[in-house]
């Protein structure tokens, strides 16, 4: 049943045309909370989008085909118990009513002038990108926006997204607005990481790119006065998208580059830790980590996105380095099931009915979230060599994920097993002293895939000790 929320705003007010106008006008607006805003998509960008912008004043609809979320919203209970400081923000707006949820975009968009599209941009099981979401959202909003609105688009698209396809989907068959003259779009693609949203918002520049310098220059005026932070505008659209995957697949490929050195430097007796701690002095090195995967619905993703881009191109585009990238990260799961099979095998078993205790789902530390975790293929790994899992993570405690049970402690989790494979650097995790792995499991057997553990601090336990990239610990 959808969920309707009436009286999303004062149905009597004049709306605004906000394109085109002048940036004095815009400046006005802003004071006076006549630019409307709409998020679509209120998940973990866009609630804390559509949270900004009601905070800064502006009147805010939250869209989401989720009923439970919009439910959730509007019954003031926060959803994002991971997203640390937006707790207080919800609890002011929501009281104050600059924040509702809807599941009716119908309802909701002819209310405003300023819709913004937070909608997932996912991949396929053949990595081809998934723009599903957006396409079908810019369809309804074909014939709901009004005249005088801007569309800003801060899913994570590829360059050229607008111009060549988003675009002509606004306009509808009938083109009864043309953008760019009646409505006009823009992206300002997100770059705030999960667990810090709030921190990054506060700090981050954002990019700004639009079908036209009078629509950057309006929708950085907006954004700058939300979020008060360095605004930079971008020539169009395309090139705001390419900055943004630019630095995601930039971290991609560095941290391949650290994984394949970090394999070669088990083999050579070097831990991969006192070379980065070396490098780091350097002022022009830019340290990564190795680890067990790259998951998320970015970096991976974006890697992709960069990659489709260059369909059709001589030789798609080179762009060699990003699949090689590609190819090693997601090898590393692998790699620590080998690691781990090593180990065992040093004391006489095998993987095959061993019980193994995974530390850690999600695919980055303190956050709840599996997208893409280099924990599942671990797991598909360990089922089919017939490994028995047990799993602890604190973001998913007494629940059943990737077809397994977790464990509601980190006791249980222990207890009786015969190795622990780290996955995920949950500050919970960071804090264990390797004698808790010899006084709880069956044999203390431990796979350290995000250099938590102190080499030394192992040794002196008497762990059986491997970590990705530690040779010669
Ligand atoms: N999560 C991140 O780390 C991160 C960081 C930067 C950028 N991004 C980008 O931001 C975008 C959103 O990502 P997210 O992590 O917030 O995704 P999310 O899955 O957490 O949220 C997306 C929301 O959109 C809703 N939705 C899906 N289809 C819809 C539709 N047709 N109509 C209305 N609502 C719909 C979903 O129910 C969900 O609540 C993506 O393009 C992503 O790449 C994500």
């Amino acid at each position: 049943m959808p969920l309707v929320e009436k009286n999303l705003t004062n149905m009597n007010q004049e709306i605004k045309n906000i394109f085109p106008s002048d940036i004095n006008q815009i400046q006005e607006w802003l004071k006076s909370g006549d630019v409307r805003v709409c998020v679509v998509g209120i998940g973990r960008i866009g609630l804390p989008t559509a949270l900004s912008f009601a905070h800064a004043g502006l009147p805010t609809i939250g869209i989401d085909i989720n009923a439970n979320l919009v439910h959730m919203v509007n019954s003031g209970n926060y959803p994002l118990k991971d997203e640390p400081g937006f707790d207080k923000i919800f609890e002011e707006v929501i009281k104050n009513k600059k924040l509702k949820a809807t599941t009716e975009i119908s309802e909701a968009v002819p209310q405003c002038n300023l819709i913004l599209l937070s909608l997932p941009t996912p991949m396929d099981k053949n990595n081809v990108p998934d723009y599903s979401a957006i396409v079908s959202v810019g369809k309804s909003l074909s014939s709901l926006i009004r005249k005088g609105s801007i569309v800003v688009v801060e899913s994570t698209i590829e360059p050229g997204f607008v111009e060549n396809e988003l675009t002509s989907i606004l306009e509808g068959s009938d083109k009864r607005l043309k953008a760019g003259q009646d409505f006009s779009i823009a992206t300002c693609p997100e770059t705030a990481n999960p667990g810090e949203i709030l921190s990054d918002f506060k700090k981050l520049p954002r990019l700004v790119g639009g079908i036209n310098e009078r629509t950057a220059k309006i929708v950085s005026k907006i954004y700058g006065h939300v979020f008060g932070v360095e605004i930079i505008e971008m020539p169009d659209c395309k090139t705001a998208n390419a900055a943004k995957l630019t630095a995601n697949v930039f971290r991609d490929i560095n941290i391949a580059f650290i994984n394949e050195l970090a394999i070669l430097f088990e083999n050579l007796g070097i831990d991969i830790l006192k070379v980065l701690e070396a490098c780091d002095k350097k002022y022009n090195f830019e340290t990564h980590y190795p680890g067990a995967g790259v998951g998320g619905p970015c970096l991976p993703v974006n890697s992709y996105q960069i990659l489709n881009s260059a369909r059709g191109m001589e030789n798609n585009g080179m762009l060699r380095i990003i699949r090689a990238a590609r190819e090693t990260n997601e090898s590393m799961p692998y790699h620590v099931v080998e690691l781990l099979a090593d180990a065992l095998n040093d004391i006489g078993k095998s993987v095959k009915d061993s019980t193994i205790t995974l530390l850690g789902i999600s695919y980055k530390p303190n956050v709840k979230d599996i997208q893409l975790a280099p924990a599942e293929a671990i797991i598909k790994r360990l089922d089919q060599l017939q490994a028995k899992i047990k799993i602890y993570d604190p973001y998913f405690k007494d629940s059943t994920v990737f077809s397994h049970k977790t464990e509601t402690n980190l006791d249980d989790a222990l207890t009786n097993s015969d190795a622990v494979v780290i996955v995920t650097a949950h500050n919970e995790f960071r804090t264990i002293e390797p004698s808790l792995f010899v006084a709880k499991m069956k044999i203390p057997v431990v796979i350290d895939s995000r250099g938590i553990i102190n080499s030394h601090a192992a040794k002196k336990a008497g762990l059986v000790f491997r970590g990705i990239g530690r040779g010669g610990v």
